[in-house]
């Protein structure tokens, strides 16, 4: 399987932190955005990943991560020219993967907690046609929501519904078998021009191919798409980061753990960072363990 991380939009619910930022390089706590979306592909076991963004801020990202071969990676980089849907993000990524499936995350996701990179691993083992992930909200208009049956399959998703069948949000990630990413191109773009990616998987739900998975109680998940998002995304971070003195979406030390560089990787990766942050602290501990 492999990864397509979405970092374009217009970011325009950021406004004006994004007038010349990309959304995905702004701060949380103490990292970038992506950070997060990119860890949670490493946990999965990805390390062939798409990184998809304007053309404005592909050389950032690009500066930011380079080649992804310090962290035991393999990225590429393609452009999305106008935020043309989420959906646009599997005809971009269609030669990328190649005859491989496809986990795609959007780059203003947070997932975060126990026993995620185990419930993912099951849903890419199981995968056939597309599965999406649910996770219960207070606000399910902002969102996709899941129309569920009665054993709790998934019938049906409403993009952001005025009267929510559920309150279960369908969240920024997605599995796609490599047949199914040719869904992207059988459906209409909306009235904005836009591939909705609502529009994809309801088509492979209505041909019982479609399933969601339900993230559990111990998994947080934030989005960071609005002021207050992102702030509260940042706070969370903070106090958990400082109470339990270990990080969330440290990419040296995903990398360690995965197996995807060794110990003296991690060394040369320890000596670029600060030991005045908490984060250059932290993967220097690695080391001592
Ligand atoms: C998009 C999707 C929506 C999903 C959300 C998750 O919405 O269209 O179905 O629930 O991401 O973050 P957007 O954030 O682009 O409005």
């Amino acid at each position: 399987m492999r990864g397509i991380l979405l970092a374009g939009g217009s970011g325009s619910r950021l406004l004006p932190l994004t007038l010349i930022n990309s959304k995905q390089l702004l701060p949380v706590y103490d990292k970038p955005l992506v950070y997060y979306p990119l860890s949670v592909l490493m946990l999965a076991g990805m390390r062939e990943i798409l990184i998809i963004s304007s053309a404005a801020h592909l050389e950032a990202f690009r500066s930011l991560l380079g080649d992804g071969g310090h962290l035991g990676l393999s990225l590429q980089y393609a452009v999305q020219d106008e935020p043309r849907g989420i959906g646009e993000a599997l005809v971009i990524g269609r030669d990328f993967a190649g005859d491989e499936d496809v986990c795609l995350i959007l780059g203003d996701n947070i997932f975060y907690g126990q026993g995620l990179p185990g419930q993912l691993r099951e849903a890419a083992r199981t995968l056939d046609g597309c599965a999406v992930f649910g996770y219960p909200v207070s606000d399910p208009e902002r969102y996709g929501v899941a129309v569920l049956g009665r054993g709790g399959e998934l019938v049906d998703i409403v993009e952001k519904p005025a009267d929510p069948p559920s309150n279960i949000a369908v969240t920024g990630l997605y599995m796609y078998s490599n047949d199914a990413l040719s869904y992207a191109e059988k459906i209409t773009p909306s009235a904005r021009g836009e591939l909705e990616i609502t529009d994809i998987n309801r088509l492979l739900v209505e041909q019982g191919r479609g399933r969601i998975v339900q993230l559990g109680r111990g998994i947080a998940w934030l989005d960071a798409g609005t002021h207050d998002s992102l702030l509260e995304a940042s706070q969370y971070v903070q106090v958990l980061q400082k109470r339990q003195g270990m990080q969330i979406a440290c990419l040296e030390e995903t990398a360690y753990r995965m197996g995807y560089i060794d110990r003296r990787q991690l060394g040369r990766l320890a000596e670029r960072l600060s030991p005045g942050t908490m984060y250059g602290r932290h993967v220097r501990s690695l080391l001592r363990a």
